[in-house]
């Protein structure tokens, strides 16, 4: 059986590398189509090193530019590809652009198309994600819904596909890096100690494009200046500070560490020995909630729901007195349901792939 796994952003890589290890064991075909949306080192070639990753099969080196443009550059160009292959699946991840048109390129080319973190949702229809989401779910034929609440959305929403509940991915990618990391020497790197300092991540486009943002997450972190924060920044955000006027304001805050986006393993790392992270990212909730990590979403919503139990996950949104007063709360009550992502075994995932097809 062949096996095909469209990939092409940051968080994409991460998910299918436990797939691709249980594609190998299950002795089928993994072809790599890396679409290329993430190109920079940081967001790209160090995670196919992180998690040992073979070169991807094909690169279709579509890089940056508008939902759009990318899209149709990865339709067009899949087209191509997909033609001299014989692929009997096509596997997609998340909610990126690039899963999006993995699943229509799929579609389209009438090959069976899986969908790996089926069934979340936000319900904020502004994010490009969860159209993404909402999209891809509706033209899989196979739904591997990573927690209950997914498969209760997904027969919400009539989809015609078949719904697995599989568990989620993270648990299994979370504590084999939270070993490896252990090799990391990324807190030694930047003088830290365990447990005394914060860990922000800010990437979506709503927060990064717009000023007034911006300067509400430049206040918080001011206001804490008791406390060292880790800021690994994407290069998008860079650039709105950059682009803003804000560069040098928060570059010579005293106590932010302003380091360049990070791989995986020294981003587990710095998650697992921080007291709390400040997040907008999807992956960064869930991960924290694995290693107990409290974590304040500078978002109003969140896709990953179960996080929200005794107070793990506390939403914000970019309101720096919000933001404040999370990282001042004491750290929730020990109420946690370690089993929320499943159990962490993806060759049950391919198992029901591969049964799927045959
Ligand atoms: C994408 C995903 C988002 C995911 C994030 C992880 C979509 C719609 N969004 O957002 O869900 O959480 O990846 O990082 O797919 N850029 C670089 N170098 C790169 C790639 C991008 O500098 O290697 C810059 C470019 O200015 C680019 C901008 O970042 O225009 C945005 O990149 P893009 O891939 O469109 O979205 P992300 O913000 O990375």
């Amino acid at each position: 059986m062949k096996i095909a796994s469209v990939v092409g952003a940051r968080p994409n890589f991460v998910k299918m590398a436990p797939i691709h290890d249980a594609i190998l064991a299950s002795k089928n075909d993994h072809v790599i189509i890396n679409t290329g949306q993430h190109y920079d080192y940081e967001l790209s070639d160090i995670f196919f090193k992180d998690f040992q990753l073979p070169k991807a099969d094909i690169d279709l080196g579509v890089g940056s530019g508008s939902s759009c443009f990318q899209i149709g550059e990865i339709l067009k160009r899949l087209d191509i590809a997909l033609a001299d292959i014989k692929i009997d699946i096509v596997l997609v991840y998340g909610d990126t652009n690039s899963t999006l048109a993995g699943a229509i390129s799929a579609n389209k080319c009438g090959l069976k198309l899986g969908h790996v973190e089926a069934g979340l949702r936000s319900f904020d229809v502004t994010m490009p994600e969860e159209n993404n989401r909402i999209l891809t779910d509706h033209l899989a034929n196979f739904l591997f819904a990573p927690t209950k609440n997914a498969v209760r959305i997904l027969n919400g929403e009539k989809v015609r596909g078949q719904i697995f509940y599989t568990g989620d991915v993270s648990v299994e990618i979370v504590a084999k890096a939270k070993l490896i990391a252990r090799n990391s020497n990324i807190l030694h790197r930047l003088g830290l100690k365990r447990g005394t300092y914060l860990l922000l991540t800010m990437h979506r486009a709503a927060n990064t494009d717009s000023k007034e943002d911006l300067l509400e997450l430049l206040r918080a972190v001011r206001a804490v200046d008791d406390m060292e924060v880790v800021f690994p920044i994407h290069p998008r955000t860079k650039k709105a500070f950059r682009e803003y006027g804000l560069l040098d304001q928060l570059s010579t805050c005293k106590n932010v560490h302003l380091i360049s986006s990070v791989g995986y393993i020294d981003l587990i790392a710095l998650l697992y020995n921080a007291t709390k992270v400040v997040t907008d990212s999807g992956g960064i909730q869930k991960e924290a909630y694995l290693l107990k990590i409290p974590c304040i979403t500078i978002r109003d919503n969140t896709e990953w729901v179960e996080t929200l139990t005794g107070g793990w996950n506390r939403l914000t949104g970019v309101d720096s007195r919000r933001i404040i007063n999370a990282i001042r709360a004491n750290k929730p009550p020990v109420k946690y349901k370690a089993t929320a992502f499943g159990k962490g075994d993806t060759s049950h995932l391919i198992s029901n792939i591969l049964s799927s097809i045959t």
